[in-house]
């Protein structure tokens, strides 16, 4: 029971499908989305027309790595370069190599829960970049980062790209940098990745692709669903559905029920009653300007030291550290 392997994910999973299930509205959370075939969509995702936000990412790193490399410290200063989530690296590899030709010294530590990501990572760096040294670490970000602050005297530069912190509403995103807050020394520094609000249009086209990605990729935590927990959700009974509130920067995903139909899920011994037209909310994607980043940062004791955005303003990368 209280052995932390596997078990205790898969347990979560149906603890959490059930309470989603049987709430009003009902509701599954996206980070169940990535399984084996949702970590393929989303990859598929990235390579998007629609889906801006890896490239104007990845527009930043290029056109600014001198700026953020000199932001993150001296060269001779050393520190841990902390990555939350493990890529493909295509972003982070931009700034490694810059970091690299500036003889910086550092260590690269990519975290994720999944250890097929971080074998990848670590084998793809290796024939890659084979002069960075590199250390992987699989687990839960704050326990690893917790065990890291104990071991490692060094200065740390957290990373968390992709916009990731996006799917928190702004309560959990303050508990999330609160954490971070927690295990930051007064040099080390946060370096996160903040969609921003921008035509609404262009919002909604990136999370509801002409070519159907991102439904499919919605879609995929009923296959999981179906598959892990014995249900037997109809995909062709469901559409995806994404709505975008300029007022509060809010994009959500739904998957709609299209007709009243039961679903049986075997392994919860439930049987799940939808109206027609009745949601699961899935996913939130949260879109931000300096004002509420600001906020955001204040209210977890930390503060903005300096942001770099792509040309079009649509996304930004912040350079933070602790409120001293
Ligand atoms: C990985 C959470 C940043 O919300 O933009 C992409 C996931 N969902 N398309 C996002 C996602 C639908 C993505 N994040």
């Amino acid at each position: 029971m209280n052995s932390k392997n596997q078990k205790v994910g898969i347990s979560n999973f149906e603890k959490e499908v059930c309470e989603g299930l049987t709430a009003f509205p009902k509701y599954i959370s996206s980070k169940f989305f990535y399984d084996k075939t949702g970590d393929a969509l989303f990859q598929k995702i990235m390579a998007l027309p629609e889906y801006y936000l890896t490239n104007a990412e990845f527009e930043i790193f290029t056109k600014h790595a001198s700026g953020i490399i000199s932001s993150f410290g001296s060269s001779e200063e050393g520190f841990d370069l902390i990555e939350l989530g493990a890529g493909d690296g295509k972003k982070t590899k931009v700034l490694l190599q810059e970091l690299e030709n500036r003889n910086y010294d550092f260590s690269y530590m990519p975290i994720d829960i999944s250890k097929n990501a971080i074998n990848n990572l670590v084998e793809n760096l290796s024939v890659e970049m084979p002069t960075v040294h590199v250390e992987g670490h699989i687990g839960e970000y704050f326990e690893i980062l917790d065990r890291l602050k104990h071991i490692s005297e060094r200065k740390k530069v957290v990373m968390v790209l992709g916009s990731n912190i996006g799917n928190l509403l702004h309560p959990k995103a303050i508990q999330f940098l609160k954490e971070l807050n927690n295990i930051m020394n007064a040099d080390d520094l946060v370096f996160i990745g903040f969609d921003q609000k921008k035509d609404p249009q262009k919002i909604l086209d990136a999370y509801n692709d002409k070519s159907g990605i991102t439904a499919a990729f919605n879609k995929n935590v009923l296959t999981r669903i179906n598959r892990e927990l014995s249900a037997n959700f109809n995909l062709d009974k469901f559409i995806h559905w994404e709505a975008y509130d300029p007022e509060n920067g809010t994009a959500k995903s739904y998957l709609v029920s299209t007709e009243k139909q039961i679903v049986d899920i075997d392994l919860l011994s439930l049987e799940v009653h939808f109206e027609a037209w009745e949601s699961i909310h899935t996913e939130i994607s949260q879109k931000y300007d300096d004002d509420i980043v600001t906020w955001l940062t204040k209210e977890s004791g930390l503060e903005v030291i300096c942001s770099f955005a792509d040309e079009n303003k649509e996304y930004k990368n912040y350079v933070i550290q602790k409120t001293n």
